[in-house]
């Protein structure tokens, strides 16, 4: 039987690596967890697209010899390929990028063109004929999210039978339960199942849809998402997203594994943004680069007011209608200042802009998507909201609790995994944690955060308490390995 310690041949299949392609926190799980199972000695190798807008340099990606303008057969379509190999910047890790312009060369990673399953079909399909080409055989397959989510029924249909994929086991992530990958079944052809048809779910096809995330959930030797919380969670009515039933069906095998974070990326000891580092010793130097950013953003001109912040993608999940009514309220009654980082929905960025208008010098809105202004919300802030309807995990409650910057958070998912809610009692406690999915419930926690942020000891005890803790990919990597081993034995 393997153990953690053998030396493990891994497949990984994201749709967004960082810092090459980036929405979201899937890009950081799957360089940071590619990087780190790199670093213990195991052969992994990280697919992903190669988008138009893949630096390639910066992977140092080289086309390999007599695997370039190879055929993509799709079902009834057929692209040309080409695989592109490099390294994961900061690390060494083999990165293979599947180079098809007729499906990556668009204006945005993720799409609404009527083709959009079929660019991660055949990012499937190119990951198993690399495989083959390479003569190449993975003992785990690791599919992150709905992209890369027929891996598994592949695997069991036709792959399963070639000698090559005959030890690989896969395991699905779901990072995303909100993101399915749903078509019509009018294009079941594009599957290529021929026969194997016959295991598709039937009712989604009955109700003319095909499901990508559902047939990973069926298919996949072992499914975790990125929280133990969350991993309960999406069982119920509440979270399922219509996957709950499926689920249930195979709770044996699923799991949450709460993400790690990227300490070489996001840590203020040594932050490659910054003008000055710090840690829990030296927090003057975070005070003061807190006033230089808030001059540069024009904010808080009169006295030194708490600054809270959040760096989001703005789309339902984070919660952010929670803000319309309990941010101009608190605005109102209380001196501090709100910096926001975000892209997406209009109707929240119109909020963010009309706040900004209604509260001049107090709020500050960046529209877009910047790494640096990321960094800075993260290294500055006193306070930084996740008011999330659900979270599988989260990332930036994590950077914040190493930045000393308190979180506030809504108990759900991997926020609830990660930031203990503080008791002024006992002095224990990482942040301000509220239950309720209301705005009354986030204006009583950003009143509370302000109030102990006010009090020099409960404000010292927090960050203190929040800076000491370790998410690293040593300790979260770890069960990765640890579920490999086991679904190689099994
Ligand atoms: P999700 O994956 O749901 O978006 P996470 O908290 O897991 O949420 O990860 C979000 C990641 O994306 C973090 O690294 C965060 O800093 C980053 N991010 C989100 N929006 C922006 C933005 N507008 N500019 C820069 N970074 C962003
Ligand atoms: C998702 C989730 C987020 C999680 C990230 C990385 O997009 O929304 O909570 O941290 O994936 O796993």
């Amino acid at each position: 039987m393997p153990s953690v310690t053998d030396k493990l041949s891994i497949c990984l299949l994201a749709s967004e690596v960082a810092p090459l392609s980036k929405t979201g926190g899937l890009a950081d799980v799957a360089a940071a967890l590619t990087k780190h199972l790199h670093a213990v000695g195991h052969d992994v190798r990280l697919f992903t697209p190669c988008y138009s807008s893949v630096d390639r340099a910066l992977a140092n990606a080289q086309p390999v010899a007599g695997l370039t303008a190879l055929p993509l057969v799709v079902g009834p379509h057929t692209y040309v390929f080409s695989l592109l190999q490099g390294r994961l910047p900061a690390s060494s890790a083999p990165l293979y990028l599947i180079d098809c312009p007729q499906l990556y060369a668009r204006a945005s990673l993720y799409t609404s063109d009527p083709d959009e399953h079929l660019r991660f079909l055949g990012f499937t399909r190119a990951a198993f004929a690399v495989c083959q080409h390479l003569a190449w055989a993975p003992q785990i397959l690791h599919c992150h999210d709905w992209h890369a989510a027929f891996a598994p029924l592949f695997l069991k249909s036709s792959y399963g039978k070639e000698p090559l994929f005959a030890g690989t086991r896969t395991l699905l992530t779901i990072h995303n339960i909100g993101y399915q990958g749903i078509f019509s079944a009018a294009h079941v052809a594009d599957l290529g199942l021929g026969k194997d048809v016959s295991m598709l779910q039937q009712d989604d096809l009955a109700a003319g849809q095909i499901n990508a995330l559902r047939h990973g959930i069926l298919y996949a030797d072992a499914i975790t998402t990125v929280s133990p919380t969350h991993a309960l969670e999406i069982m119920t009515d509440e979270y399922g997203m219509g996957m709950q039933d499926s689920l249930r069906a195979r709770r044996e095998v699923l799991s949450g594994i709460l993400n790690g974070v990227d300490y070489d990326e996001w840590d203020p000891r040594h932050d490659r943004y910054l003008l000055q580092h710090f840690d829990p010793n030296h927090l003057k130097v975070k005070a003061a680069l807190k006033r230089v950013f808030m001059k540069r953003l024009e904010l808080g001109v009169r006295g030194d007011p708490p600054l809270a912040g959040i760096v989001s993608r703005l789309a339902a999940q984070k919660g952010i209608e929670l803000m319309y009514e309990a941010l101009p309220k608190v605005l109102e009654t209380r001196d501090f200042a709100f910096v926001a980082l975000g892209s997406g929905e209009a109707q929240y960025e119109e909020f963010f802009t009309t706040l900004a208008q209604r509260f001049p010098g107090r709020v500050f809105f960046r529209r877009g998507y910047d790494d640096e202004f990321a960094h800075w919300i993260e290294a500055t802030c006193d306070l930084f909201l996740m008011p999330s309807r659900y979270e599988p995990c989260g990332l930036n409650q994590m950077y914040s609790l190493r930045y000393g910057t308190i979180p506030v958070v809504r108990r759900t998912g991997g926020l609830a995994d990660s930031v203990e809610h503080y008791n002024r009692d006992t002095g224990t406690g990482t942040g301000v944690v509220f239950n309720d999915f209301d705005a009354p419930a986030l204006e009583w926690a950003l009143n509370t955060a302000l109030d102990l942020y006010a009090d020099p000891v409960h404000r010292a005890r927090l960050r203190a308490n929040g800076m000491q803790r370790d998410f690293s990919w040593a300790r979260q990597g770890a069960l990765y390995e640890a579920l490999y081993a086991r679904l190689i034995a099994a």
